[in-house]
């Protein structure tokens, strides 16, 4: 059976992962307090132990205005780890998939973000991510990178469940309305890695041995193992649509409101205000826009208009 590993485990990304991958083989999952990425000796002694056949990092150091004040520390879970599980997917062919952001870029296109556009990071977050995807590329394990933005579910930190919050306790919000993106629901984000895995991922243990095979299953099966070592790619893989941070915190409100009438919300008034009103230690890219034609070329993947996702996380919202 194919064995799994998700780093991560209380993250939006990770958490959903959790139910998307399981039909695809055996899953442990780890978070911070069983596998600290930080210490690359405790990261290969983990791997090795578990002997992956696909590793699905979606851990990282997400904080991104603390990530100027701890640079090291980002950098290690960020870059370090990366590289460190890339070198492990290496030595035994396993698959990495791995996440990525747009933060890579300074935001000043003026259209959509190509996976071959001129990285510029703004800070030591991007910076991090940024050399976490170039540590694995390096390597040349078997990989897929995913690039995603504006990540939000019904747990951890996010920018809706922060609306959310904010909207039943005050009656004016100010919302930044020059930075443009795709807001992403963590679970569209899983649903399609866990398409795309199956896409690429062919489980060579789960089939007889070989001893027991035809002369074409033999084939067959060392096609699937050849398919499996020659998977590489860096992927923007986000929701199609975009909307600035105040579109996106209207959008909630109006939404909650129409799917909740009963439901009390204080919020009167959602203004838009420049970045410049509200300044923080790592500054954001103005364009978070990424242009998602070539995953659905090469996997035939495509997320769906944020605005309808947002629906669907808070049409469910009492179930999930
Ligand atoms: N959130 C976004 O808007 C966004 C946008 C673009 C790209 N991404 C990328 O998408 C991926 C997943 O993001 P997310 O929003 O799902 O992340 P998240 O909710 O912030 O979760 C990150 C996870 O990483 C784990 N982690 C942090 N430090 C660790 C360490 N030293 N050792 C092991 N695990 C550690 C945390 O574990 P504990 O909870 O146990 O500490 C946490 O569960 C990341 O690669 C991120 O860079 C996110």
């Amino acid at each position: 059976m194919t064995e799994i590993l998700i780093l991560g485990k209380q993250g939006q990304i990770a958490w959903e992962l959790q139910v998307t991958l399981a039909a695809l083989g055996h899953i442990t999952v780890l978070g911070s307090q069983q596998l600290d990425l930080a210490n690359p000796d405790k990261i290969r002694a983990k791997v090795r132990s578990i002997q992956p056949d696909i590793i699905v990092n979606a851990a990282a150091y997400t904080a991104v205005d603390k990530a100027e004040t701890e640079p090291e520390l980002c950098t290690s879970i960020n870059a370090t780890a990366p590289g460190i599980l890339a070198e492990l997917a290496q030595a035994s062919q396993a698959l990495l998939v791995h996440y990525s952001t747009d933060y890579v870029f300074d935001g000043t296109k003026t259209s959509p973000y190509l996976e071959t556009d001129l990285t510029n990071p703004l800070g030591v977050y991007g910076a991090s991510k940024l050399a976490g995807e170039q540590a694995i590329i390096q390597v040349d394990c078997p990989h897929l990178i995913f690039r995603t933005t504006w990540v939000y579910g019904n747990r951890g930190k996010n920018f809706l469940l922060t609306i959310l919050r904010l909207a039943a306790e005050r009656s004016e919000l100010k919302i930044v309305a020059d930075q443009i993106g795709a807001p992403t629901w963590s679970r569209s984000i899983a649903e399609a890695t866990s398409q795309i895995i199956a896409q690429c991922h062919h489980d060579s243990r789960s089939v007889m041995p070989k001893a027991r095979l035809r002369q074409h299953e033999v084939s067959a099966c060392a096609e699937r193992l050849r398919q499996r070592s020659s998977v590489r790619g860096l992927y923007n893989l986000s929701a199609a649509g975009e909307t600035s941070w105040h579109g996106f915190a209207s959008q909630i409100v109006s939404q909650y409101r129409s799917q909740y009438p009963d439901r009390h919300l204080a919020i009167q008034n959602i203004l838009p205000i420049p970045s410049s009103d509200y300044p923080t230690p790592a500054k954001r890219p103005a364009n978070s826009v990424l242009d998602n034609s070539k995953i659905l070329a090469d996997f035939g993947v495509q997320l769906p208009d944020w605005n309808l996702s947002l629906s669907q996380l808070l049409a469910r919202w009492q179930q999930i």
